[in-house]
């Protein structure tokens, strides 16, 4: 589903005329259907530095059945085959001498990048660089990846994942997710891994297989999407919502067989009736999505007790009793359970009118920053995810003027759709990946608000 702007710019007058005003060129992105190869075409994987991971990479695209290319290649060598992705190993930087490697490996093969392409960097992670020029050469990396995003064109994305030493074997389930059409609208943005038990999918077409995942707010919206793109990808889903929007959780949770549950997340006893029912009728659970959320916008100097509390209540304190209340009952959360939380930019980059969302958006990055290594502890994961702009029912009823500027103010100049939300919680919610916790990822295909 493209909105009506990106169709037009893709039509044949439409094309001549964005062309000749030099308006937005949105093209329609490359999104994941299952039995998709991971990419559309081949990867070139380069270095810079001493490039220690190049072997791992390697492997598991081919294991995707990926084929994989060396940079002699890149630069027209061989064939002229444009590329589904270029992957550049930048970890061992030692100074930025080194990233003369990076421009002279990447410059060639993003000419040869097919549209929809993936551009992914992997890196050490800034801190705790031993020195100030290893420091200055790894932070560099941000820029960038930052920049190189903003160059491509497309629907082509560029993101970064810094590998600590000893977190090699939580790469592969970010690379596959960073080059597939999963991330279509993830752009941008800079992935930290860290060490842990990292078990396989059991099948990467279904790698919720067998698991229970709870979603909030799911009758409709992002919730709804979620619902199926985790029932798509194996789970069975407890799809909550209010007592009020029954007839539309039934719909969502009957269409994907999952059990529709009734619940106001912020009643008192939400908690302990929605443990209670997990461990009842489903044995615990292994996924937890917290997605309900409510805005009530007013200017702060405006806005009364009852805006503020009930937005912090909803968007924030249930999260938190929530999630609570799963960890202190025995066998609720099922072993190497995933939580994920929906923050927003909101929360990242503030918003006139928005005090109160901003505020409890901000709070569940801190949430799920701070709870990550008790998490860690029981193999555990919670991260949160911000959306951008996405175009729902929402979105639809703002005036035309600010859903325009809204939804082009991105790299991708586009708005992104329920499902890119939804992708990305269901990559997160994954057995494999184990290694990204505590992680606040973006879906906002590289907005330039709080950028
Ligand atoms: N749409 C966007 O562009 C956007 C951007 C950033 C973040 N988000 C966040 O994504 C999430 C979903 O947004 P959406 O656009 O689908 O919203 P939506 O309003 O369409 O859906 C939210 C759902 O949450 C439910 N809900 C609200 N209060 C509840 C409660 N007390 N108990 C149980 N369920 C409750 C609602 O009934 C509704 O079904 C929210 O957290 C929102 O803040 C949305």
């Amino acid at each position: 589903m493209a909105d009506w702007y990106t169709t037009f710019a893709n039509s044949g007058v439409g094309t001549t005329i964005t062309k000749q005003l030099g308006l937005p060129r949105p093209v329609e992105l490359r999104r994941y259907e299952p039995g998709q190869p991971l990419l559309p075409g081949p990867v070139v994987v380069g270095s810079a530095g001493q490039g220690r991971l190049r072997d791992t990479v390697t492997a598991v695209l081919r294991d995707a059945g990926v084929t994989v290319q060396s940079p002699v290649t890149a630069d027209g060598g061989t064939d002229g085959e444009k590329l589904g992705a270029v992957v550049l190993d930048a970890t061992g930087l030692t100074g930025p001498a080194d990233l003369a490697g990076a421009h002279d490996f990447l410059a060639p093969a993003l000419e040869r990048l097919r549209s929809s392409g993936r551009v992914l960097v992997l890196a050490d992670p800034p801190a705790a660089a031993g020195s100030p020029a290893r420091a200055a050469a790894r932070q560099a990396v941000d820029g960038l990846v930052r920049s190189i995003a903003k160059e491509l064109r497309g629907g082509s994305t560029a993101n970064a994942v810094f590998v600590p030493e000893g977190a090699e074997e939580s790469l592969a389930a970010p690379l596959r997710f960073f080059l597939s059409g999963r991330s279509a609208y993830v752009d941008g943005q800079l992935l930290t891994l860290s060490a842990a038990d990292v078990p396989a999918n059991p099948d990467e077409e279904k790698p919720l297989a067998g698991k229970v995942a709870v979603v909030t707010g799911a009758a409709r919206g992002i919730g709804a999407a979620i619902a199926e793109v985790l029932s798509r990808d194996g789970a069975h889903v407890v799809a909550v919502d209010v007592p009020a929007a029954g007839e539309q959780l039934a719909r969502v949770a009957n269409a994907i067989g999952g059990t529709a549950v009734a619940l106001d997340i912020t009643a008192e006893d939400a908690g302990p009736r929605l443990v209670q029912q997990l461990v009842a009728r489903h044995g615990g659970v292994d996924v937890v999505v917290h997605n309900a959320g409510i805005t009530r916008d007013k200017l702060l100097v405006n806005m009364d007790a009852a805006r503020w509390n009930s937005v912090m209540a909803v968007n924030l304190q249930a999260q938190l009793d929530i999630t609570q209340a799963l960890l202190d009952a025995e066998g609720a959360l099922k072993p190497g359970a995933r939580i994920v939380c929906v923050s927003s930019q909101s929360g990242i980059a503030g918003n006139r009118g928005q005090t109160n969302y901003a505020a409890s958006k901000a709070g569940v990055i801190g949430m799920v920053r701070a709870w990550a290594p008790e998490f860690a502890e029981r193999d555990a994961t919670i991260n949160a995810v911000a959306p951008g702009f996405i175009v729902t029912e929402m979105t639809a009823k703002m005036p035309f003027g600010t859903r325009e500027i809204g939804s082009r103010i991105n790299s991708l100049q586009q708005g992104g759709l329920p499902v890119d939300v939804a992708e990305t919680i269901a990559w997160l919610s994954q057995p494999a990946s184990a290694g990204v916790n505590g992680q606040t990822v973006r879906v906002c295909g590289q907005s330039l608000l709080g950028a």
